[in-house]
């Protein structure tokens, strides 16, 4: 009985075979953590007004970013948000401002303040998250 089990055909896998699978596993490791670390990062929002953000936000950039009107990225919706704060908390600042294709600068209120924007853009991206 022993005899017939010590007979049977052992599969070893071969050290290179195994120093292969184990880089490309660890790289397949290593990527899904960059990419968890850049689409991921909680973005550090801590110095703006988020409640002013909030209410300025229910009064004008909800009329867009509550259902995705036009495209627009949907706040509380973070696949929506990964990838456009992967370019930068300022870029987004900076659209907003400026506009972006069917986005109007401002949100198409000319008075808000640089600040106030700001405020407005970080109260969107923690909701986002
Ligand atoms: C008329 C509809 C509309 C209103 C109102 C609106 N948005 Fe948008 N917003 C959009 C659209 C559409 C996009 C997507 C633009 C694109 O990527 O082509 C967008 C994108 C954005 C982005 C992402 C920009 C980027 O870099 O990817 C931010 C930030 C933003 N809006 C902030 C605001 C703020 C703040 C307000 C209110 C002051 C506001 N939006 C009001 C339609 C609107």
């Amino acid at each position: 009985m022993s005899e017939q089990l010590s007979a049977q055909p052992t599969h070893t896998i071969s050290k290179p075979h195994l120093l292969i699978g184990g880089i490309t596993l660890v790289s397949i490791l290593m990527g899904g953590l960059v990419y968890f670390i850049v689409f991921n990062q909680k973005p550090d929002i801590s110095r703006f007004d988020i409640v002013k953000g909030e209410s300025i936000y229910n009064n004008v950039c909800i009329a867009c970013h509550v259902d995705g009107r036009f495209g627009a990225p949907k706040v509380g919706n973070h696949k929506d948000w990964a990838p456009r704060l992967a370019k930068g908390l300022d870029n987004l600042f900076h659209n907003a401002w400026q506009g972006l294709n069917a986005m109007p600068p401002k949100g198409g209120q000319t008075q808000l303040s640089e600040d106030e924007i700001k405020d407005i853009v970080a109260f969107m991206v923690s909701k986002s998250w």
